[in-house]
C-alpha cells in the first residue's frame, strides 16, 4: 500500500504542511473533517514515558496542532469539558484548573502559572482529508508500547521507604 502524496495547500489559511519525516513513521489520527476551525479538539490515547496518557489535536488558523493533554503547571488534563481547550474567544488554549494560557500555534505559556514553559507538542500533518501524527521517543501509540511500559528504566527503588526498626 502506498501513502498518498501530501495535499497542495489550496489557500494561505489551510495550514496543511508537508511532512518533515517519512510518511511510514506516521499514524492516522482522524478525518480532517473532524477538526473544525477553533472547534472541539480530537482527543486520543497515547503512552507518555510508558504510561497511559491523553493527547489532543485541534485546528487553529487552518493548521492542525496537537499536544499532550498535560498542563505545564501541574501535569493534569486541561480541558474544562471533553475536547474544550479554547477560551471563550476561541483564541487561546486555557487550562481549566488554574487558568494557564497557551499559544495554540506553538504551545508556549503566555500567562498564568505555567511560567514560560510550554505544552508538549506532537508533530502532525494532514493530507487527502486525513490527519496523521508522529510518535516520538517519549510519546508512543497507546497499544504499541504496552509491552515495554511495564519495564522500569530508572534505578531500582527500595522495596519500602519504611525499614523495620533495628534493635
Ligand atoms: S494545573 Fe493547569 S494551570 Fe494549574
Amino acid at each position: 500500500m502506498t501513502m498518498p502524496e501530501p495535499a497542495t495547500p489550496p489557500g494561505p489559511a489551510t495550514g496543511t504542511k508537508v511532512p518533515q519525516r517519512p510518511l511510514a513513521e506516521s499514524l492516522p489520527l482522524c478525518q480532517s473533517s473532524a477538526l473544525a476551525e477553533r472547534g472541539l479538539a480530537f482527543g486520543f490515547d497515547v503512552r507518555l514515558w510508558g504510561q497511559p496518557a491523553r493527547a489532543f489535536a485541534l485546528r487553529f488558523d487552518g493548521r492542525v496542532v496537537a499536544y499532550m493533554n498535560r498542563c505545564a503547571h501541574v501535569p493534569v488534563e486541561m480541558d474544562w469539558q471533553a475536547g474544550e481547550f479554547l477560551d471563550h474567544e476561541r483564541r487561546w488554549i486555557v487550562c481549566s484548573i488554574h487558568g494557564a494560557t497557551y499559544d495554540p500555534v506553538h504551545g508556549h505559556c503566555l500567562a498564568g502559572p505555567c511560567a514560560q514553559r510550554r505544552l508538549m507538542a506532537i508533530e502532525t500533518f494532514e493530507c487527502a482529508g486525513q490527519v496523521y501524527w508522529y510518535p516520538s521517543r517519549d510519546i508512543q501509540p497507546a497499544a504499541a508500547s504496552a509491552d515495554t511500559a511495564q519495564t522500569p528504566t530508572g534505578p531500582t527503588a527500595p522495596a519500602s521507604k519504611h525499614e523495620p526498626p533495628t534493635t
